[in-house]
């Protein structure tokens, strides 16, 4: 009988698909055994290992993915997930990950724009944070230790326990994990008086890849740099981070004004963008833009200035008139409270309890992000262009948030922390469009939308590099190689966007404390050597 050319091939690459297949079972197989193992050894409890045959595992998977997106459009579920109690856990991890080839994937808050702490290629677990989210503060000195595991609200309503005029400055959203915030940046409302959550980073404790757990002495300056923007997931896992706190008045002050086309929102906008980075830097007036049905049922934009000023209203209304008059603020727009009723006010459940700011219950959406910086003010037609861009989508569907640079932003040196936006820059646009569960049919609708909208965008942002916040994930702007060695120049493609010349100095460090890549994600700093 004679056997054909291609059907040899064929058999032969079946055999190779069949034994790949039992062998990566065995190898999950022979890695679930030694992390069991490996527990037992430290005297864990193994009820923080969650299998596909528990019956926890998929409410501990999705209680933390806020965004569904992309666990609905591919990749593979890890086949464990663990949610340590302590270190020696994920030690055990890292020894067992190692031994097997298993990839490791770190999620502490799961609010990854694309998903990339709950979502691989290629088979995987995840050590999960959770539990890990003690938070210890200092009022003599002013510094707080927080765990990775802690949420933003978490840190908010502790800080706030201890006292009226210690703050931290950090994004807005409750639910966002520390561990992914701080390592990637963290702008919030007060980032123009006082930076960003990575500016105050002053001591850290990380796990490496050898297991060795590290604090800023130990770790040296080079990675202490990294981990301060650079995110933390190309260089190890960060347990906790020390932070300096920052000294508010007792009493700020609110205020949420919104302005339609036919109340001159265009002009005001435009305007804005000649203000809001120059205005005092107690004032952070941010900027939210919709489209929406206006009372008489047209469509309208609306443009809604939400902000946060440092101090009493009767400070914030001369400063306005003389800087922004056109916004028209009157005193009855304002509101005066401490600084941690305004977390509560900024995350969109005025008048509730603190206690919301505790809840890590996540509201589950379908999104796709993008975000942009811009030097020169957009031309009043370029705003028009984008109006009719909003309105091509339905009402509230889509955003444009515009945050303020400037102030203390301007002060720090690009090249401070791997976090680069600094001067120059008069804002960031985050562009968001939402869908739910009954629409996710249509998402590539939405997800076009954007990325034609980004695509017009280019005229009026930043150029080489187009520069993007590494916070707002974009797979779009550059993706690893999924098998195999990243090079340089194909990870530079998305490493200057995120940290202008910075990237080459993150490429270096990771090339000292991982030459072997074992951290990595779909976007992360590939181990090259550069000299
Ligand atoms: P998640 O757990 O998904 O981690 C994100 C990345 O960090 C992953 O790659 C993960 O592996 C890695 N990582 C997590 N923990 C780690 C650890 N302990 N050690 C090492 N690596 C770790 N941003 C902003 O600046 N200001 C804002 O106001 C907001 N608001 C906001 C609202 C909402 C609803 C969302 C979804 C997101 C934001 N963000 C934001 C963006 C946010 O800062 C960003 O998504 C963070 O990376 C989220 O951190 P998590 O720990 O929650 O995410």
């Amino acid at each position: 009988m004679q056997i054909s050319g291609s059907f040899l091939t064929f058999s032969l690459f079946l055999a190779f698909i069949l034994i790949s297949r039992a062998s990566s079972a065995h190898n999950k197989n022979d890695f679930l055994e030694c992390l069991n193992l490996q527990f037992q050894k430290s005297n864990s409890e193994s009820d923080s290992i969650y299998t596909p045959q528990n019956a926890s595992y998929s409410s501990v998977l999705q209680s933390t993915i806020r965004n569904l997106r992309p666990a609905s459009n591919s990749g593979q579920r890890p086949f464990v997930i663990i949610t340590p109690e302590h270190e020696s856990q994920i030690q055990a991890a890292i020894y067992c990950s190692k031994k097997y080839g298993i990839q490791l994937k770190v999620r502490s808050g799961g609010h990854d724009y694309e998903g990339l702490s709950y979502i691989s290629q290629t088979p995987f677990f995840i050590v999960d944070m959770r539990n890990l989210r003690s938070i210890s503060i200092d009022t003599e000195k002013n510094t707080a230790w927080v765990q990775t595991g802690a949420t933003l609200g978490e840190l908010y309503y502790t800080i706030a326990e201890k006292s009226k005029t210690l703050a931290f400055t950090a994004g807005v959203c409750p639910t966002v994990g520390v561990g992914g915030h701080f390592s990637g940046g963290g702008y919030g409302m007060m980032s123009r008086k006082h930076g960003i959550a990575a500016d105050h980073i002053i001591d850290a404790k990380l796990i490496d890849a050898n297991g060795q757990i590290h604090d800023r002495e130990s770790m040296g300056e080079d990675l202490f740099w990294a981990i301060r923007g650079g995110g933390g997931t190309s260089f190890g896992i960060v347990l906790s981070f020390k932070v300096k706190l920052i000294v508010i008045p007792e009493t700020v002050t609110v205020f949420n004004v919104t302005r339609t086309l036919d109340q001159n929102a265009t002009q005001i906008v435009h305007r804005w963008q000649y203000v809001a980075h120059k205005i005092n830097e107690n004032l952070l007036l941010r900027l939210f833009l919709r489209s929406i049905n206006s009372s008489n049922g047209k469509r309208t934009i609306r443009a809604s200035f939400t902000s946060l000023y440092l101090g009493p209203v009767d400070d914030l209304l001369p400063i306005m008139q003389e800087k922004f008059p056109e916004l028209g603020l009157v005193k009855e727009d304002c509101t005066e409270m401490p600084w941690i009723e305004s977390t509560v006010f900024f995350a969109g459940f005025r008048g509730q309890s603190l206690d919301v700011l505790l809840n890590r219950t996540q509201v589950f959406v379908y999104f796709k992000g993008k975000s942009d910086y811009v030097k020169q003010p957009i031309p009043e037609y370029g705003l028009k262009s984008i109006w009719k861009f909003l309105n091509e989508e339905d009402v509230y569907r889509a955003e444009l948030q515009f945050s303020p640079y400037g102030g203390i932003i301007d002060d720090i040196s690009e090249s401070e922390i791997p976090f680069p936006h600094r001067s120059g820059n008069i804002f960031m646009i985050h562009y968001i469009v939402v869908w739910s569960e009954e629409e996710n049919a249509y998402s590539q609708r939405h997800i076009n939308w954007i990325r034609r909208l980004y695509s017009f965008m280019a005229r009026y942002v930043s150029k080489s590099p187009r520069e993007a916040y590494f916070n707002y994930r974009d797979l779009d702007i550059g993706i690893n190689k999924i098998e195999g060695n990243t090079s340089y120049k194909q990870a530079s493609v998305w490493g200057f966007k995120y940290f202008n010349n910075n990237f080459r100095r993150l490429v270096h460090i990771k090339n000292k404390v991982d030459p072997t890549n074992f951290f990595r994600n779909e976007q992360s700093i590939p181990p090259v050597s550069l000299w």
